[in-house]
């Protein structure tokens, strides 16, 4: 399959707890698509405005109310058969906010990536720990460094690194990260995304990239889709979103970050003009 990405009218409706069982529209009516190349899809939203329903749809985690979300050959949700749902596991992949939830304290990572190979592909042992090898060759880590190590003896950056080792083991095509950098220093954030770039340009991955802030979004998307109380209020080329923005809330996104709206090497030209 491809890591194209099609959603078409999706609604995800919830019961509040209420007494009144009023039901909340976490995702309202959206359709995006992601063209069958390696890309980077930015889903960016205040808190509550519905990116983690969106993204757990198209990992299948959710089933939406109305409408349908098609990667590649499958529609989500919808595989027929074990081998089916296995090979859509195997291609879209998740990455968590919390590299912390990602693995066991009690156990060493170089386990849970072992299992994790075992587990999607169906390796043996040794299959296994070539897999996992390979995965942290591609983020920058050996296996010889980490293994037998437990998640306390890794920074909080290393531990996103091995978050994404693990998601790049079965060989995704579609990585969708929820967040995958607010809890890492400002200073880590940028050599996280920057690595789904890398891994977009080297891989040909493509990725859901959720997230609150606009600065990383504008730095790696090709694509960006501002959501506002589980709508899409608008979608299109990072560049023209977001240095051009058309709807008024996205406007003010925008301006809350003044660099966004400003390109670096513009603002060179200007400079020696
Ligand atoms: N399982 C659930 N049951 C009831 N309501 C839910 C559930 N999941 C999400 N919601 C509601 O749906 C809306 C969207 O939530 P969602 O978590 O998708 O937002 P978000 O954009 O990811 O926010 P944040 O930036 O804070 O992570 C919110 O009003 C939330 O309370
Ligand atoms: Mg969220």
């Amino acid at each position: 399959m491809s890591g194209s990405l099609e959603i078409a009218a999706v609604t995800k409706t919830f019961r509040s707890g209420g007494p009144w069982g009023e039901t909340v529209r976490a995702v309202d009516d959206v359709s995006l698509n992601v063209a069958d190349k390696p890309t980077v899809l930015s889903l960016v939203g205040e808190s509550g405005s519905g990116k983690t329903t969106l993204a757990r749809l198209i990992l299948g985690l959710l089933q939406p109310t109305l409408g349908t979300i098609r990667v590649g050959d499958y529609e989500v949700g919808r595989m027929r058969g074990r081998a089916a749902r296995q090979a859509f596991m195997r291609d879209v992949q998740p990455i968590f906010q919390n590299p912390y939830d990602t693995f066991n304290p009690v156990r060493p990572v170089t386990d849970a990536l072992f299992e994790t190979a075992q587990n999607l592909t169906g390796a043996s042992r040794r299959q296994a720990e070539a897999l996992v090898a390979e995965a942290l060759k591609t983020v920058g880590l050996e296996l010889s460094e980490v293994e037998g190590k437990y998640q306390n003896a890794f920074s909080g950056g290393q531990l996103q690194r091995l978050s994404v080792a693990r998601a790049l083991i079965p060989k995704p095509k579609l990585i969708v990260a929820d967040e995958p950098v607010s809890a890492l220093d400002a200073s880590l954030r940028m050599t996280v995304v920057n690595l789904f770039a890398e891994l977009r340009d080297t891989l040909g991955i493509s990725f859901v990239y959720v997230t609150h802030d606009l600065s990383t979004a504008y730095y790696i998307s090709d694509q960006v889709a501002i959501m506002h109380r589980g709508k899409v209020v608008e979608a299109g080329a990072a560049d023209r979103v977001l240095t051009h923005p058309e709807h008024d809330y996205t406007r003010r996104l925008v301006a809350a970050i003044p660099q966004v709206g400003v390109k670096w090497d513009d603002d060179f030209d200007a400079g020696v003009a």
